[in-house]
């Protein structure tokens, strides 16, 4: 094992807080220093094996800011819980890489970083869309090989989705959030398919369908699938928005691929696994104007084989959630969490969305709470009182 190098913040804090890659911005470690704690943060960008987070935990310590890469399974839960700590905080809003059951089992808060993400990883999903139907890799490619020779009426054709039939896979915050992007940016109808009806989302594109009547245009429609199948069939455009679990592993396998239209596009943001990648790869091969649009991948950072090489399908490396905002929201949101849960703070009442959070990104006194736990009910934490409305929202 080669030996890691270590940054370390604020040496004689009082709390050990470890933190398994570098992070964006300085308010996360402004947090955890006003916290009174010793930040040690690993360096280097290969990611840390379960011998180095257990030799990390050491013999003491009081909370680890962790990533999507690492296996934070029941047993490195437990190794961190041995050596003291109150809490792990993912540095992600997916935690699909944390066994959050034992973590409940053994009394330890999880945190994550909803909110923040949202509209960022919405627009990743919406450049994917757009990227894949209208072949900008393709086209990119051909410019830096020297290989266009002028304009020509058959080059590089690809598919219109203005007023198209688009698909959602999961309505959760960013599923909704694409989704309203192209009903409103495109004039799409939407199906969604979700265990849950999102109403908020339906009379949404109600209400904006009956703007659009006001306006002498056609309306726009939103409407549950029953089945995923009853989606794939109808759609020009499908994006996955769900949570990867035992559940939804390889949710789009070879027939839900043979369900959808040929020229349809499949976009994924969320999570690899939730795509048979070998069936895509062959799906792709036999269906030239089928098109993909990928983040994420079944084995990151591998790809399936025979992947790279198909030109109907655009590769970008887990990239939905990169913006500069974005990620130091993202660090910021994780110190909270740490931070807060070390202090003994309750747990903020609700994080569905960005304007949730925002006092802890925006306010020079952030409030005294953490942000997001996931498993606080399981846990019984003590959530902070609703807070009173702001004088001028008072009516
Ligand atoms: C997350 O936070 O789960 C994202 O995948 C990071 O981009």
């Amino acid at each position: 094992m080669t030996t890691r190098e270590w940054v370390i913040v604020n040496p004689a804090g009082s709390r050990r807080v470890v933190v398994t890659k570098e992070l964006p911005g300085a308010r996360w470690l402004q947090l955890l220093t006003a916290a009174d704690c010793r930040v040690e943060i690993a360096q280097g960008e290969d990611i840390l094996t379960a011998e180095e987070i257990r030799a990390a935990c050491g013999e003491h310590i009081d909370a680890v800011i962790g990533q999507l890469t690492e296996s934070w399974s029941a047993e490195a839960l437990g190794a961190l819980k041995a050596a003291g700590a109150l809490i792990y905080s993912q540095f992600a809003v997916g935690y699909d890489n944390v066994d959050v059951a034992a973590a409940t089992r053994l009394g330890l808060p999880v945190g994550n970083t909803p909110g923040v993400l949202t509209e960022t990883t919405a627009e990743m999903a919406v450049a994917l869309t757009f990227a894949a139907a209208r072949r900008l890799a393709e086209g990119e490619r051909m410019m830096r090989a020297g290989a266009y020779h002028g304009w020509l009426p058959t080059m590089l054709l690809g598919s219109l989705l203005y007023r198209g039939t688009l698909g959602i896979v999961g309505a959760g915050r960013i599923g909704a959030a694409y989704g309203r992007m192209l009903v409103e940016g495109h004039k799409m109808d939407l199906v969604y398919y979700d265990v849950r009806v999102n109403a908020e989302l339906e009379h949404y594109v109600a209400d904006y369908a009956a703007f659009l009547v006001a306006h002498g245009e056609a309306p726009v429609t939103c409407r549950r699938a029953e089945a995923l199948e009853e989606l794939l069939r109808a759609c020009d455009v499908v994006s996955i928005h769900a949570a990867l679990t035992a559940g939804t592993h390889h949710l789009m396998g070879a027939p839900e691929l043979a369900a959808m239209k040929d020229e349809a596009v499949l976009v994924n943001a969320s999570r690899g696994p939730l795509i048979d990648e070998a069936a895509l790869v062959a799906h792709c091969r036999a269906h030239p104007r089928f098109r993909a649009g990928l983040d994420v991948y079944e084995s990151e950072p591998a790809m399936a084989p025979g992947l790279a090489a198909l030109d109907n399908v655009v590769l970008v490396p887990h990239l939905g959630s990169a913006t500069t905002w974005t990620r130091e929201g993202m660090a910021t949101l994780a110190a909270a969490n740490a931070a807060a849960i070390l202090q003994g703070w309750p747990v903020w009442p609700a994080a569905a969305g960005l304007a949730d959070v925002a006092p802890f990104l925006d306010d020079p006194e952030p409030p005294h709470a953490a942000p997001s736990i996931v498993n606080a009910v399981e846990l019984g934490l003590p959530r902070l009182a609703a807070q009173p409305q702001a004088k001028e929202d008072q009516s």
